[in-house]
């Protein structure tokens, strides 16, 4: 199967609504729109990855790249791999790892970068940020990472992170619920926390009541004023003058 054949296995996909979740129980398939944009993106040779597996992992298998999904339950894997069979699909690029993301992703070696990654899989905090952060490291540069899920708060804050990076660029929201980014450049390794755009808002003291946080922030404020004050006076001028 080639490119677009893996967007026409959405269609497949949606009328024979198979059952891979929860014992084969529940489907909590990405929507289709989403499944759309995951095959817009992957091409055959291609190096993927995701997190959580279902009717995305057809898709990746229909697209004809090398896969990779990561979750625990084994049965699951194993009624993917039956669907796809029954299908037509070559399943022979397609491997699970039965296991946690957060404790398969550390170790995982690839043997070369990944060209799409998918996020989908444990939804409560923190493991949309761990799959981020072990995920970004192995995606090659101009690579795409989609993200499910966004309106949940615990996907959100990657979503927050990944808007106003100037290290990613938003290529496309599917679905109300998917955001596909693509990279462009690296994380940095140094902890320039304060370079970051998801970080502008600091100090960010909304835990403290309301008295304190006006205290507090103006009084942070103040500080503010005065350093950039002291910088634009000329160097004798401000060895003499009082720090804040
Ligand atoms: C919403 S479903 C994924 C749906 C899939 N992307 C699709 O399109 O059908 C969530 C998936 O996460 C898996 N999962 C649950 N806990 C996990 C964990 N700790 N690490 C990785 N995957 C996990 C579930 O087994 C399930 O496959």
């Amino acid at each position: 199967m080639r490119d677009n054949a893996a967007a026409s296995i959405v269609d497949r996909l949606m009328s024979d609504g198979p059952v891979f979740h929860a014992s084969g129980t529940r489907v909590w398939n990405a929507l289709p729109d989403t499944l759309r944009l995951l095959a817009a993106n992957v091409s055959a040779g291609d190096r993927t990855l995701e997190t959580g597996a279902g009717a995305s992992t057809v898709i990746f298998t229909a697209a004809g790249s090398e896969h990779t999904a990561v979750s625990p339950a084994a049965d699951e894997h194993q009624r993917i791999r039956d669907y796809c069979q029954t299908i037509g699909l070559d399943t022979s690029q397609l491997s699970f790892i039965a296991d946690t993301s957060d404790a398969a992703l550390p170790a995982l070696a690839l043997d070369r970068p990944v060209d799409v990654a998918f996020i989908d899989g444990k939804h409560s905090f923190p493991h949309p940020v761990i799959d981020f952060h072990f995920i970004e490291q192995r995606l090659s540069l101009g690579g795409v990472l989609v993200l499910d899920d966004i309106p949940m708060p615990a996907v959100a804050v990657v979503y927050g992170f990944m808007h106003g990076s100037p290290d990613w660029e938003l290529i496309e929201v599917a679905d109300h619920r998917a955001a596909a980014f693509r990279k462009l450049a690296a994380a940095d390794p140094d902890d320039n926390w304060h370079l970051q755009p998801f970080n502008r808002g600091y100090p960010d003291y909304s835990f403290a009541p309301l008295s304190q946080r006006i205290r507090l922030t103006t009084h942070h404020r103040v500080r503010q004023g005065a350093r950039k004050l002291r910088a634009q006076l000329p160097s004798g001028v401000r060895r003499a003058a009082p720090r804040q």
